[in-house]
């Protein structure tokens, strides 16, 4: 969605608050002990995702002010208070001494907040668990965006982060977006009352091209990795993470369980694939009483493209999702999803699941209800990582292995700087080490 697109929506809410207002109804007052209702913003990563998290969070309803970002390359910082300006006016004051470049500057942002304001985390993922950690020791709400790691040390971090965040009242909503979408919503609702019987197998498809990049002429390898985060495990999990960790987490949400092991595949459908990409994946989960997740990633360019995922049951099966753009929620009486057995579809509006997500978390923090989706997100993060591991190594991994795993992909990440040397490197053949399964370890 574009700013413009934001701002109409933001002006529509504006309109809703004012006659909200003038009928009796006020906002929760006390969000600050000062008394001040302003929720300030702080973004740390201003990419794609960042600057639309960012957008979501000023369209929410009440006063917010983005106050502060930081990133590590100066190209995203370029001109980012007037493109924010022009959208959101009032609700943006960026001045140059809150514009921060620069690996530890994520500190400096956060600082510029009080406690019971909001950070925005939408880094690569290897960066996640010390923002937030950060964020939470201040007092900070956290947004932070999937995956949550990129390994399982990391994951734990994000899971002792989330049990203070418990402790301390902090409040952490995560991008996994889809939980927050109505017609799935609906949809779940009528598998936990029984409508499709017993859960007996899930099939999740994420195929689309994605070739992955190449480095920029006179770019480092650090820069190089980080800009390119999804074609190297170090820095963004890696590219069935980032784009499965959805599939992953609605069909565990739809069967109410995360797998106890998983099986799986992947290859490289031609050697000089940048990064240490495989493009084809295949998993098999397995759930404590025996029913599979089976998840499916394609990403050759020229194959079939499929972003969807459907449920069968002992009484008939499901969609849980039929494309990117909308759910499309829908039942059949038996397992041959056709029109004449179709027995219910989601009817009602889908709204954005990425407003929403936003809403729900912004009027926790104005009502202090409780709200920490940080533990549900280190669990996606461990079934995610899970996949991995059993597609690299080509063994049978369990969970207990993934979630006690001490694997650390990066040494020491809280240190990293410009003078850090990249991860990993290329071999005599220039290639990186990509997974070779039955060879590579990895949890
Ligand atoms: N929920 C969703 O559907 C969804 C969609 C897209 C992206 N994402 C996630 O959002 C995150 C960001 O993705 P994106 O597409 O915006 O990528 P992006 O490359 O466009 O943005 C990442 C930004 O982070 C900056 N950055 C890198 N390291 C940093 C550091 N240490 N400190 C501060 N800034 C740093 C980069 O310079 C860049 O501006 C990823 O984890 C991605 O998986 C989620």
């Amino acid at each position: 969605m574009r700013f413009s697109e934001h701002r109409r929506d933001f002006l529509a809410r504006g309109t809703l608050l004012a006659s909200a207002t003038l009928g009796g109804l006020s906002p929760t007052r006390g969000v600050h002990a000062a008394g001040d209702e302003t929720i300030q913003i702080a973004l740390v990563g201003c990419g794609g995702r960042g600057c639309g998290a960012a957008a979501n969070a000023l369209s929410t309803t009440g006063p917010v002010k983005l106050v502060a970002v930081a990133d590590i390359f100066e190209n995203r910082l370029e001109g980012i208070a007037q493109r924010f300006g022009e959208s959101f006016n009032e609700r943006v004051e960026l001045p140059p001494e809150r514009v921060f470049l620069g690996f530890d500057t994520y500190r400096k942002a956060i600082d510029c907040l009080r406690p019971g304001d909001v950070v925005l985390l939408a880094t690569p993922p290897v960066f996640r668990p010390l923002h937030v950690e950060y964020a939470v020791s201040k007092g900070v709400h956290v947004f932070m965006e999937k995956p949550f790691a990129t390994d399982s040390p990391g994951t734990r971090r994000i899971q002792a982060a989330a049990k203070l965040a418990d402790a301390k009242g902090v409040k952490i909503a995560c991008g996994l977006m889809w939980r927050h979408c109505k017609a799935r919503g609906a949809l779940v609702e009528r598998l936990r009352n029984g409508e499709l019987g017993e859960i007996m197998h899930i099939r999740g498809f994420r195929m689309h091209s994605f070739a992955g990049r190449q480095p920029n002429p006179g770019e480092s390898e650090l820069a190089y990795q980080l800009r390119c985060f999804h074609e190297f495990d170090w820095a963004g999990a890696n590219v069935f993470i980032d784009f499965c960790i959805h599939n992953i987490d609605c069909a565990c949400w739809a069967k109410d369980a995360w797998p106890v092991s998983c099986i799986g595949l992947c290859g490289r459908s031609k050697p000089d694939i940048p990064g240490l990409m495989c493009d084809t994946y295949y998993h098999e989960f397995t759930f404590a009483d025996g029913t599979h997740l089976t998840s499916h990633g394609l990403y050759p360019p020229g194959c079939f493209s499929m972003y969807s995922d459907f449920i069968h049951g002992t009484r008939g099966s499901a969609v849980l999702m039929d494309s990117l753009s909308a759910a499309k929620c829908r039942i059949y009486k038996n397992q041959l999803m056709i029109p004449e057995n179709q027995t219910w579809a989601f009817d009602g509006p889908e709204p954005n699941p990425y407003q929403v997500e936003h809403d729900l978390f912004f009027e926790a923090i104005r009502k202090n209800l409780p709200y920490n989706e940080g533990h549900r997100a280190a669990e996606a993060n461990f079934a995610s990582l899970l996949g991995r591991a059993a597609t690299y190594s080509g063994q049978i991994v369990t969970w207990d292995q993934i979630t006690q795993s001490e694997l650390k992909l990066v040494p020491d990440i809280d240190q990293m700087s410009w003078e850090t040397k990249a991860p990993v490197q290329r071999g005599a053949d220039g290639a990186w080490p990509y997974p070779i399964p039955g060879q590579t370890v990895i949890f």
